[in-house]
């Protein structure tokens, strides 16, 4: 009973405050608690190829505008303390799209980096990659491994890039790191547990993501990060990547705020 007031004072609270947002009272990046703050937020960016249908013109215009979402995301989330920005960019299913779109991405991502790394340093922002680099095209790896280098002091922020990356790869190679060490007895069967599957995974230097935002209006989570986000808090807004901006950062944020998270223990005992 006592719980069950806390969180509908706590849904009169938000909506109070979106109120006074609304009349512009206060704003929402105000509201945000920074001692609240997750310390590390996934996105998975979204619906790049409909806002550019939507506007008559070809899907790679979409992926160019989803770049300053790209640059506003990172720089608000630097600013404002988030230690952790993973960005789902490239899919391994995403190779199954038509090559010109493919070769358009890669140039968008080499062009991006080579701009941006003045953004990178501005802000401290360290750059990372998890998925399978190898597999990209040599002057698209080549870069990367470049800016990671040039931004690896950098402390205020880690960005990681998914890249060719997907969570099954991902825990196939765990799994097959795993067999080895098991089979030439550098790892006993009964010693596997958490700790051994979060360390030969591509994320094992992260915290696994307390928020999971996804754009476009579509709720799944399309092989990212599947053992990482076990207890993220999902947030899903209609919006189209390309229109993401600050204000719908802070908005998830505070939505991400407004949470309970039990992780599978009572109202009573979190509280
Ligand atoms: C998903 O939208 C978006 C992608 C597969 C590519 C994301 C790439 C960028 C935002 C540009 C480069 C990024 C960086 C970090 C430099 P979609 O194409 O699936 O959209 P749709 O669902 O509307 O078709």
């Amino acid at each position: 009973m006592f719980n069950f007031k806390i969180i509908e004072s706590n849904y009169y609270l938000r909506h109070l405050s979106l109120l006074m947002v609304k009349k512009n009272k206060v704003s929402l990046k105000d509201q945000i608690v920074i001692e609240k703050l997750p310390q590390h937020i996934a996105i998975i960016m979204d619906g790049n190829g409909r806002w550019a249908k939507g506007l008559g013109k070809l899907r790679i215009f979409g992926h160019k505008k989803g770049v300053s979402s790209v640059r506003e995301c990172a720089e608000t989330s630097a600013e404002l303390g988030i230690k952790y920005l993973t960005l789902y960019t490239f899919s391994t299913e995403n190779w199954s799209r038509p090559k010109i779109e493919i070769d358009a991405i890669m140039e968008l991502l080499v062009s991006t980096i080579r701009k941006e790394k003045e953004t990178l340093m501005k802000n401290g922002i360290k750059l990372q990659t998890i998925g399978d680099i190898n597999s990209l095209p040599t002057k698209c790896a080549s870069e990367l491994t470049k800016t990671i280098e040039e931004t690896a002091c950098n402390t205020k922020m880690t960005l990681v890039l998914a890249l060719s990356y997907s969570a099954k790869w991902d825990m196939i190679n765990a799994i097959k790191q795993i067999s080895t060490k098991v089979k030439d007895n550098s790892l006993a069967i009964e010693d596997i547990n958490d700790i051994t599957i979060n360390q030969h995974l591509s994320t094992r230097n992260l915290p696994h993501p307390e928020l999971l935002i996804r754009t476009s209006g579509e709720q799944r989570i399309s092989n990212f990060m599947l053992w990482e986000l076990a207890y993220s808090e999902l947030y899903f807004t209609s919006k189209l990547w390309p229109d993401f901006n600050k204000e719908d950062l802070y908005e998830a944020i505070l939505d991400y705020q407004n949470r309970e998270r039990r992780f599978g223990k009572t109202s009573e005992q979190v509280s």
